[in-house]
Formats: structure tokens, C-alpha cells, sequence
């Protein structure tokens, strides 16, 4: 089973976290399950950017992003050449670390 390292987040998850995923799960999910409370203000339809992860490692175990996924992460706070958004990146077989950005755009407007 591939396990998920979350990199700490000083809000979020402070100590870090590890978790193990099912193959076809999403970061999202997993991150939940796991007690890790990632933003997702549209409820998962790839409508926000709130759910904005960035991969460290295993990026390239990860099915592409679509079209719709680039163009919404194109206004992610913090974008990186491995910043996926949480919900519609699928695990495969392969391990992850993940670090989630220190803010999201919600974040960013309020300070
Ligand atoms: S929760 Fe909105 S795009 Fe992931």
C-alpha cells in the first residue's frame, strides 16, 4: 500500500503525518481521513484552488492534470512546478510526500 508523508504545516498538521493510501484515492481523501483538514471550498469539482498541494515526491507516479486542473491551479496561491491540487490527484502505486502550501488564496485575501 503507498504511504502519504505530509510535511508539517504549522496549522494544519504541525508534527507532520503519515498515512497510508489506497491506489485510485485522492491526496484529498486521504489527507482527511487522516485528520489533516486541507480546504476544499468547492467540494472537490476542480472549481477552487483551496485544495493546492505541492508534491515532493512521486510527482511523476501521478496520472496528469487536465486542462480544467491547470487552469485552476494557475491562480493557486504559491504555485509550483509540482503543485497539484489535492482533490484530483489520484495515488498510484508509489509513495508521496506532500507539502501543503502555507496559505491559500482564501487565506491570502484575508491578511
Ligand atoms: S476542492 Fe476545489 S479544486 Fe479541490
Amino acid at each position: 500500500m503507498p504511504k502519504i508523508v505530509f510535511l508539517p504545516h504549522s496549522h494544519l498538521c504541525p508534527e507532520g503525518a503519515v498515512a497510508e493510501a489506497q491506489a485510485g484515492e485522492s491526496i484529498l481523501d486521504v489527507a482527511l481521513r487522516s485528520g489533516i483538514d486541507i480546504e476544499h471550498a468547492c467540494e472537490m469539482s476542480c472549481a477552487c484552488t483551496t485544495c493546492h498541494c505541492i508534491v515532493r515526491e512521486g510527482f511523476d507516479s501521478l496520472e496528469e492534470s487536465s486542462e480544467l486542473e491547470d487552469d485552476m491551479l494557475d491562480k493557486a496561491w504559491g504555485l509550483e512546478p509540482e503543485s497539484r491540487l489535492s482533490c484530483q490527484a489520484t495515488v498510484s502505486d508509489e509513495d508521496l510526500v506532500i507539502e501543503i502550501p502555507k496559505y491559500t488564496v482564501n487565506h491570502a485575501r484575508e491578511h
